[in-house]
């Protein structure tokens, strides 16, 4: 086994201390029970210390990341598993403006502060999700039918306030998340048209201005557009691609793209997202892979056939190599870690599940394995 896991490392533990016992306390030991445990040390020892995910990350020069939810890290095998195998953390819901805010005026970053705590007590980078989204707002925002303007002063405020609040803690953030449609077209949103800040009818304008913005308020942090749906080559990731080159053009302060990859499907067609990477790191881009998630179908206990959990990890496998054929593609993340916990079973109403590395107890899984594999390959050549 090349990986460790928690009940791997106890039992190897275990075996250790019953092979000390054994050395210590028999002064005529059983010869070939002896050899035996001998026989049995290497592969031992290989289980006890053998690389994790975050290391052998660390080794090819990538950040291995998963969405967390902060209530959660006061579960032991949570936090280990997180700690042991992730380099980067990013709050499933704790920094979106439904938590933050609960009301116009008050901020509550509890959350959020609990995260970067234990980032920090663990050596792992932060990233922010999200600023601007037409999704997951309070109602007192989302029907509070502000106008333009006051819309506009409320943006203006929380992406200063919130951003000078994890500035130096939080590395890069989603500034706007989903804009666009399937089509390419903006999308209708609160921010956008509906009212609005003050930009509707004018395409992309809106999310200019939210960068500017956001380097303003912390120029150090870098700066992502987070989309949906848009990681092969299709109308969608035409739009971002037409409209990132734009702002690099033009100056607008953009470093990322954030490709989600919410995958429904067992066939990802990894060429064309191997294709997309390339022309956005082209431009001078980072890319981070943002919300990988496979899902399977499940039948009414939650559990998944094993062949699709092997087809699934395969995708894993082909994602994993389209990002590091590209130098641009620098983080890898997924949306939640561990079956326990994911939004897959209430998004898909039971329906799907199971999307994650690591099962509902805690135990990699085939596409826990194809990751590391493919981490552990590294870096192709030259790239
Ligand atoms: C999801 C969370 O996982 C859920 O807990 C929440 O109820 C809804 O939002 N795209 C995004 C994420 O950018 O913020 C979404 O997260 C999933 C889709």
């Amino acid at each position: 086994m090349s990986f460790t896991t928690l009940s791997a490392s106890a039992e190897v533990g275990r075996n250790f201390a019953v092979l000390r016992t054994t050395l210590r306390t028999k002064t005529r030991f059983h010869r070939p029970a002896f050899f035996m445990l001998l026989a049995l040390l290497p592969g031992l020892a290989s289980s006890a210390h053998g690389p994790t995910l975050r290391q052998v990350a660390e080794q090819a020069r990538i950040l291995v990341g998963a969405a967390v939810r902060p209530p959660q890290l006061s579960e032991t095998a949570y936090a280990s598993t997180l700690a042991r195998e992730f380099n980067m953390v990013e709050a499933e819901d704790a920094m979106k403006w439904w938590v933050l805010r609960p009301n116009a005026t008050t901020y509550d970053f509890r959350q959020g502060d609990e995260l970067v705590r234990f980032s920090q007590g663990h050596g792992m980078k932060v990233r922010g999700h999200c600023l601007v989204w037409g999704r997951n707002n309070p109602d007192w925002l989302a029907k509070g039918h502000f106008s333009p303007k006051q819309l506009s002063q409320l943006l203006h405020q929380h992406i200063r306030r919130v951003m000078k609040h994890y500035a130096g803690q939080v590395f890069a953030w989603d500034v706007v998340n989903e804009a666009l449609d399937e089509n390419g077209n903006v999308r209708d949103s609160l921010w956008y048209n509906k009212p609005g800040i003050g930009l509707s009818g004018q395409g992309t304008h809106y999310i200019e201005q939210v960068f500017r913005w956001a380097h303003n308020a912390d120029p150090k942090a870098l700066l992502f557009y987070n989309e949906a749906e848009g990681e092969g080559v299709n109308r969608k990731s035409d739009a971002i691609y037409a409209m990132v080159k734009d702002f690099r053009q033009r100056r607008v302060p953009i470093d990322g793209v954030g490709l989600q990859m919410h995958i429904p499907a067992l066939d990802a067609d990894a060429s064309a997202i191997k294709a997309n990477v390339a022309r956005l790191a082209a431009l001078g881009l980072q890319v981070h892979i943002t919300e990988l998630d496979v899902s399977v179908p499940v039948d009414s206990r939650g559990n998944a056939s094993a062949d699709d959990l092997a087809r699934q990890a395969e995708v894993y496998r082909s994602i994993v190599h389209a990002c590091l054929n590209s130098r641009g593609c620098t983080a890898i993340q997924t949306w939640g870690f561990t079956d326990k916990y994911s939004w897959i079973g209430s998004h898909s109403r039971g329906s799907r599940g199971q999307a994650l590395p690591f099962d509902r107890t805690y135990e990699p899984k085939p596409a826990y394995r194809a990751l590391f594999e493919e981490i552990s390959a590294g870096r192709a050549a030259g790239d």
